[in-house]
């Protein structure tokens, strides 16, 4: 692995070119529903990522902006190459490096000036709609801007910055809807500027270094600035440039910056949604939020435009996806750590569903254990959307393989018994499409309520042991032993299987 100094969102699409891994798309492609269904077809297919260079309405020298890219984080592949690592490593190595990169922090310095200030509009210049932002899918409320925006915030009494990515939409020139959740980083903010009755500054990063989104759009805690865990990915300060209308600081080389306030007055907010979510469904219904009324808009010379299509679909999942089953996995091992939980091997989540389910694989050594990993990951912060299913499997099951999780869970569970535990309406997802739509009213609750659910796949110490089975409560395995298989392995040739061959 070579050391990675700090990218800008040009030269990461750069390295993903000269590794094959970036396709310029030079045919003409309109931002309303036409580019998110290319996105989602080039997911299916597992293909590269994407930089929009001919999209209609933003097309010639008079564009402000008229690049857009996409699908960065969507491989494997990917995200190692812009880590910083020549080969892809294994699921388990990836998320050791990513739990230490998590914890290193180095604190951003203040520059001068940067390339995001070679643009600056306020006033009357201030026109969302001069970036390609594409309604991404035909039933999107409208056109969001903010599907790879990180949002930076300040807290108005301990004065913590928190840097996290939540969606955003247009509502007209200069304003754009959002849908803040009480229990994400921005909502705690969100709270005390309500309670003191002022605006919330906000600044959200269009395109910058990756590690911007990758650990922007993970559950850092709230007692640590995101700025601080970026310099510890790269080994050095991240430069900061003071925005030009609140009092935030953002990336001095990012390719776009949107700044404003949003206001708890109800008179001030504008229907938000519905969007095509993480979940791969279309998450609500259109409802009246606060909204960022947008004071400056900063952006570099020809900046590029990043945005994301969101929505995990079996086969077509995208990058909140990949870079949730890295990140989520290497939280959740981390809290199981930080809770003193021993015999944590592996910790693994499927992109497919973001880290809703989480199996851990675990060396047991009592039998409350696996209960002990489900109310540390549901007692923590980072369950936020997430961990909804625990599963837990013993150390011969590999945690990443699907099929051998099954077989666990069908012959080690017993559905009426401890082996399944339901945790009900605890803080959840407003997004998840199984709670009632009546049941994940923000403005009621705060955050999503959830009932979640562990599956002790483990094999249960409850059992007496047995002299029949070796002195073990579980039955032996059905595979060959040690002399069978030596037996088949010195005599399979002698076989003669007519019609095939196979070596021992
Ligand atoms: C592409 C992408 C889009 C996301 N969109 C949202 C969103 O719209 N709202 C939200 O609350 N979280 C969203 N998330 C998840 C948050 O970014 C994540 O929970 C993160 O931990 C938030 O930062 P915080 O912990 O500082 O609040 C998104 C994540 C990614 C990767």
């Amino acid at each position: 692995m070579q050391h990675q100094a700090f990218l800008d969102l040009r030269t990461t699409l750069d390295l993903l070119k000269a590794n094959g891994e970036l396709s310029e798309v030079s045919g003409e492609v309109n931002w309303d529903v036409e580019l998110g269904a290319v996105t989602r077809e080039v997911l299916r297919r597992r293909g590269p990522a994407l930089l929009f260079s001919n999209i209609t309405g933003y097309r010639g020298p008079q564009a402000r902006c008229s690049r857009l890219a996409t699908g960065l984080f969507a491989s494997f592949r990917r995200i190692s190459l812009m880590l910083g690592f020549d080969q892809q490593p294994s699921n388990r190595a990836l998320i050791e490096y990513v739990l230490k990169k998590n914890a290193t922090l180095v604190p951003p310095v203040l520059v001068e000036d940067g390339p995001v200030h070679e643009n600056v509009l306020t006033g009357d210049a201030v026109d969302l709609f001069a970036f390609p932002a594409p309604r991404w899918h035909h039933l999107d409320g409208g056109r969001y801007i903010g599907t790879m925006g990180c949002v930076v915030t300040r807290d108005p009494q301990t004065r913590q910055v928190n840097v996290g990515l939540y969606r955003s939409m247009i509502v007209d020139r200069n304003r754009m809807g959002t849908l803040i959740v009480s229990s994400q980083g921005w909502g705690g903010h969100w709270g005390k500027y309500r309670e003191m009755k002022r605006p919330m500054p906000v600044a959200f990063v269009f395109g910058w270094d990756p590690v911007m989104e990758f650990v922007a759009g993970s559950p850092i805690p709230a007692t640590i600035c995101e700025y601080d865990v970026m310099g510890g990915y790269r080994g050095a300060p991240v430069p900061l440039v003071k925005c030009r209308t609140v009092e935030l600081e953002v990336p001095a080389a990012a390719e776009l910056v949107v700044e404003g306030t949003i206001s708890d007055d109800p008179a001030t907010y504008a229907p938000e949604g519905p969007f095509g979510e993480y979940t791969g469904h279309v998450s609500e219904i259109a409802t009246p939020r606060p909204v960022v009324k947008v004071s400056a808009i900063t952006h570099r010379d020809r900046p590029i435009f990043r945005g994301t299509l969101e929505g995990s679909l079996p086969g077509a999942s995208g990058e909140n996806s990949y870079m949730s089953s890295i990140q989520r996995a290497a939280i959740a091992c981390n809290v199981l750590r930080n809770a003193g939980i021993p015999g944590i091997l592996d910790v693994f989540v499927h992109p497919v569903n973001n880290g809703t389910t989480v199996i851990v694989q675990i060396k047991k050594h009592y039998e409350g254990q696996p209960k002990q990993i489900a109310a540390a990951l549901w007692g923590s912060n980072a369950s936020s959307h997430r961990y909804k299913f625990v599963v837990v499997v013993d150390d011969d099951i590999d945690p990443g393989d699907y099929e051998a999780v099954d077989w666990a869970i069908n012959y080690r569970v017993d559905p009426g018994s401890d082996d399944i535990v339901v945790f009900r309406s605890t803080f959840g997802s407003a997004l998840d499409p199984s709670t009632l739509l009546e049941h994940r009213q923000l403005s009621e609750l705060g955050a999503g309520l959830w009932n979640r659910m562990l599956i002790d796949a483990t094999r249960t110490w409850r059992f007496p042991r047995r002299p029949q089975w070796g002195g073990e409560r579980f039955p032996p395995l059905v595979t060959p032993r040690p002399q069978d298989l030596e037996l088949v392995r010195k005599r399979w040739r002698e076989y003669g299987f007519a019609g095939w061959k196979a070596e021992f």
